[in-house]
């Protein structure tokens, strides 16, 4: 029995001492005039998927449930983001180059009818971030638009 305190005790420790790792939130300016919705003029009914499904990931601003402040899961939501973000930062669009755009906005379409993005493990909490076949749809309608404008652009 006191093998088995000794144990509960010492988790208990670790639980308490990794506490102090904490990683940087991922709370930056929303509202940058490089920012995607902006830059290309997404309309607003696409706005509020990408809002709703990706920023968290894919911006400068992350709307954190409670618990993200408690490790291990600051740390596992937290190599997500800085992920995500190295890979398509939507904050920092404006600033991205013209042949990059292009080739996100396929990704973006691509990932999306491909059921990789949003990851699963984000959907598991965030259920309302799903997307449905139409709104996958109209992403990637849209996304061919927009990237034959860019390629049509000075
Ligand atoms: C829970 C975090 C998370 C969410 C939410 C999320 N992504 Fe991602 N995304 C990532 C990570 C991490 C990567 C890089 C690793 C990978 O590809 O799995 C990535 C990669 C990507 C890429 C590849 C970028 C490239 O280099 O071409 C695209 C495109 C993308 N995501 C689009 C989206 C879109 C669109 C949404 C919303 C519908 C979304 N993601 C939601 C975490 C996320």
């Amino acid at each position: 029995m006191r093998k088995v305190y000794a144990i509960l005790g010492f988790t208990l420790l670790v639980l308490i001492l990794i506490q102090f790792f904490r990683p940087e939130k991922n709370l930056g300016d929303i509202d940058t005039h490089d920012d995607f919705i902006q830059v290309s003029q997404v309309p607003d009914t696409l706005a509020r998927i990408f809002l709703n499904s990706c920023y968290d990931c894919h911006s400068n601003y992350t709307k954190y449930p409670w618990y993200a402040s408690i490790a291990p899961v600051s740390w596992y939501l937290n190599k997500h983001i800085v992920e995500g973000k190295a890979h398509l930062n939507f904050s920092s669009w404006g600033i991205i180059d013209k042949a990059k755009k292009i080739s996100l906005l396929d990704n973006i379409c691509e990932e999306c009818s491909d059921g990789v993005m949003p990851l699963k493990s984000y959907l598991l909490i965030h259920h309302h971030a799903a997307l449905s076949p139409q709104e996958i749809a109209a992403i990637c309608e849209w996304a061919e638009k927009e990237a034959m404008e860019i390629m049509k652009s000075e």
